[in-house]
């Protein structure tokens, strides 16, 4: 019983709220005209014409732009951060992976605000492995059935709670640890919950409220907090031997896919960044109106976005950047955005058409973008240094997404398999 009502609430996380409201365009032929701002153009109007003015003119104005307008701004690392080792086993999973549980405390409060990383790593590794990392939505002991994971807290309804033994793997196939681990990767999983609650009203549970003076329409919304989490769990990353801390790959489904996207941007410590189903203010482009919008995100969910971003409800024409940009802030590395065909709320060409649109960004940088304006069909992937799949069925990460997220990272990360 408590693990059909634990997985009806996840189920509802990922329910798109207004799908089938009448106002939601889901017709083609409604798309508005729309021209997208040029990522090559610099604010005075001058072309960008080599890879020096991107990086350092073009570059930090479109990452401004999206601060200011769509994620907000975000602190600094904190100086009194800690990790602690709180449990190891060399022969997890049956020997197949040496599981680490790190706690990261974000200040040195004895409230502070603490997550809860769970690192799986291959067994008998020869060397550093290239590792995944990904907030989850429903606790670390939901990624696997593994009975090691430690049972930690989550939020239901807005209220903390003991996370419970049947939950154990509930989310394990949008994970596929023993699949990652077999190719040669190990996984990082965190509780997104435990950098900030997802409800408004939640921010003084989590990060945000370490920083009081951070306020105004410019300051961090969740996913700012969310992605600076990944960011500060890269911080771990980086000390670990046993992790190539030059191949993280960043993976984040819907609103934790736009999340993944954002810090990918942030932090160019991040290898390569995988977009799955997310959608609006994530991978799909605003000025499409179509599904989502920007006015659907900040009513249904006010404390993801910055106080700005609520300018361009009804508005998107205004938006000084569309998110082709946001993936153009990633070149030259490796980006992967996915769809599910099902997944209408979240637009699945609008998310292909932002992908693509990336590409002169990537080519100026000597990388292949997409490479087409023609979206594949389903099952159809395309691996360039930016690359595109839409799959079959619902908003959700399958087995498929993450045989095609391993061939991706195989064919940029180089991990010997
Ligand atoms: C809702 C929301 C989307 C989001 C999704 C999710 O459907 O409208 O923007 O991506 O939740 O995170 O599951």
């Amino acid at each position: 019983m408590t693990r059909i009502l634990f997985l009806l609430a996840l189920f509802s996380l990922c329910l798109p709220a207004a799908a089938q409201r009448a106002d939601v365009n889901y017709d083609e032929a409604k798309v508005p005209k729309y021209v997208l701002p040029d990522p090559l153009v610099l604010a005075d109007g001058k072309p960008v014409r080599d890879a020096r003015t991107w990086n350092a003119r073009r570059r930090p104005e479109i990452l401004e732009l999206f601060r200011s307008n769509v994620y907000g701004r975000s602190p600094a690392r904190p100086e009194k951060m800690t990790f602690e080792l709180a449990e190891i086993d060399p022969r997890a999973l049956g020997g197949k992976a040496v599981r680490k549980q790190i706690v990261g405390s974000f200040s040195d409060r004895t409230d502070s605000p603490r997550m809860g990383i769970l690192l799986y790593l291959p067994a008998g590794a020869k060397g550093p492995v290239p590792v995944f990392l990904g907030l989850n939505f429903g606790g670390n002991h939901t990624v696997n059935a593994d009975p090691g994971i430690r049972l930690g807290q989550v939020w239901q309804k807005g209220v903390k709670q003991a996370a419970v033994e049947t939950a154990r793997g509930a989310a394990a196939h949008s994970w596929q640890v023993e699949m990652i681990l077999a190719c040669g990767y190990g996984v990082a999983s965190i509780y997104y919950g435990d950098i900030e609650p997802d409800f408004n009203g939640g921010k003084p549970h989590g990060v945000r409220a370490l920083y009081p003076g951070e306020t105004g329409a410019e300051s961090w919304g969740s996913i700012g907090a969310w992605a600076w989490g990944l960011s500060r769990a890269m911080d771990c990353l980086v000390k670990d031997k046993a992790v190539d801390a030059k191949r993280v790959a960043l993976m984040g489904h819907s609103r934790l896919g736009k999340t993944a996207l954002w810090a990918g941007a942030e932090d160019t410590r991040f290898a390569l960044v995988i977009s799955n189903d997310s959608g609006e203010g994530g991978a799909s482009l605003a000025r499409r109106k179509f599904g989502e919008r920007v006015k659907n995100l900040n009513t249904s969910f006010p404390h993801w976005f910055c106080a700005n971003y609520t300018k361009f409800n009804d508005r998107e024409e205004d938006l000084p950047i569309d998110q082709h940009m946001l993936i153009a802030l990633i070149a030259p590395r490796p980006v992967y955005v996915c769809s599910a065909q099902e997944d209408q709320w979240a637009d699945p060409r609008g998310e292909f058409l932002a992908a693509a649109a990336a590409g002169p960004v990537y080519q100026l940088l000597g990388k292949k973008g997409l490479g087409t304006d023609r979206m594949p069909g389903v099952h159809e992937p395309i691996m360039n240094t930016v690359g595109y799949h839409i799959r079959a069925g619902k908003h959700d990460v399958t087995a498929y997404d993450w045989e095609r997220f391993l061939d991706f990272a195989d064919k940029h990360l180089a991990a010997q398999r």
